[in-house]
């Protein structure tokens, strides 16, 4: 009789256990952070400095002051895609009197990669507008690249008025950014760009979105703005590129952006026109495409069609 009653004891037991340890593994007990602590992410010693080798530095493309620099991220097989930004919104060299260069960023390429027809080396002395660090292109290391692009105005173009970083997949109306700007009033904190605000960090499944607990333990990034295309100050660029140094590279090149702009206590500049950046995809418009700075997701072709056709046009369309 004692022996049934052990019997079931023991099994009841088992079967609560074996409920427990399903119920820790599928819901962890993470003490999510509901307020970010900067202390977190910030070391009091510059421990995060990169010392990766410039291996293409064009450090003498500012001598001129210019106004404005547009640094492309890009990949060394994307050939196709600084073609058509060079000979579409990156050509010209000066807009409204003012001075704008535009040049890409580049890591070191797979072995495959560096056995292409025209070589980065290659293509940098038929362009001069590579700029490039010996750490490797990856999806993972686009922070370096981030990092490079601050510490490369810091170091060769803080002579500059505005920078601003952007992907090759990008449409930029150059003429609206420049005209935006020269109707901005200077400021030492100024940034602007699509802003991401009250943006909750991904815990699911998927590899380039996911964030673990242990590299973000807060509940909501930082406002930031979005990689996609972001201008700033030349003077906050260097104060960002210092702050750099202090925080850890964190997965997202622009979250880490907005992480040492938490730090530095800057706040976000929303521009009341929302119709300037477009985070997302949207169709060809004319009077749309007149009058943004900066569209996502647009292919070389494109970039090259909807260039033609924006600059062909005439000023006299009914755009409202
Ligand atoms: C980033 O670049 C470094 C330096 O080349 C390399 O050792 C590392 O494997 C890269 N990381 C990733 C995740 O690709
Ligand atoms: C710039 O400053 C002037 C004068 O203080 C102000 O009237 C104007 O609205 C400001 N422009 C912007 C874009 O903030």
């Amino acid at each position: 009789m004692a022996m049934k009653y052990l019997k079931s004891f023991v099994y009841g037991l088992t079967v609560v256990s074996v409920i427990l340890m399903a119920w820790y593994v599928a819901f962890p007990s993470h003490t999510v952070m509901e307020h970010i602590d900067w202390l977190y992410f910030y070391k009091h010693e510059p421990v995060y400095k990169q010392t990766f080798l410039f291996t293409l530095r064009e450090r003498l493309k500012c001598k001129d002051n210019p106004f404005l620099v547009i640094l492309v991220s890009s990949r060394p097989s994307n050939v196709k895609a600084r073609q058509a930004i060079r000979i579409t919104w990156g050509s010209q060299r000066s807009w409204w009197g003012k001075q704008v260069l535009t040049l890409f960023l580049l890591g070191k390429g797979t072995e495959k990669e560096d056995a292409r027809a025209l070589s980065v080396e290659d293509e940098s002395i038929l362009y001069g507008d590579i700029i490039q660090q010996d750490f490797l292109d990856t999806y993972r290391n686009l922070t370096l690249k981030t990092i490079m692009a601050f510490r490369w105005v810091t170091e060769f173009c803080s002579s500059a008025q505005y920078v601003m970083k952007t992907d090759d997949d990008v449409f930029i109306n150059t003429g609206n950014l420049v005209k935006f700007l020269l109707n901005t009033n200077a400021s030492e904190n100024f940034m602007t760009g699509y802003p991401l605000i009250e943006n909750y960090p991904y815990r699911g499944f998927y590899w380039k979105s996911y964030i673990s607990y242990d590299e973000y333990p807060f509940k909501v990034y930082p406002p930031y703005w979005s990689g996609l295309g972001y201008v700033l100050d030349v003077r906050l660029a260097r104060r960002v590129y210092k702050m750099m140094s202090h925080v850890k590279p964190f997965k997202f090149e622009d979250v880490y952006v907005g992480i040492c702009l938490g730090i530095l206590g800057v706040k976000l500049f929303v521009p009341d026109d929302v119709e300037l950046f477009f985070l997302y995809r949207i169709r060809f418009d004319i009077c749309k495409y007149k009058h943004l700075i900066a569209a996502h997701a647009i292919s070389p072709q494109e970039i090259i069609i909807f260039w033609q056709t924006v600059t062909r046009e005439s000023t006299s369309l009914p755009c409202h």
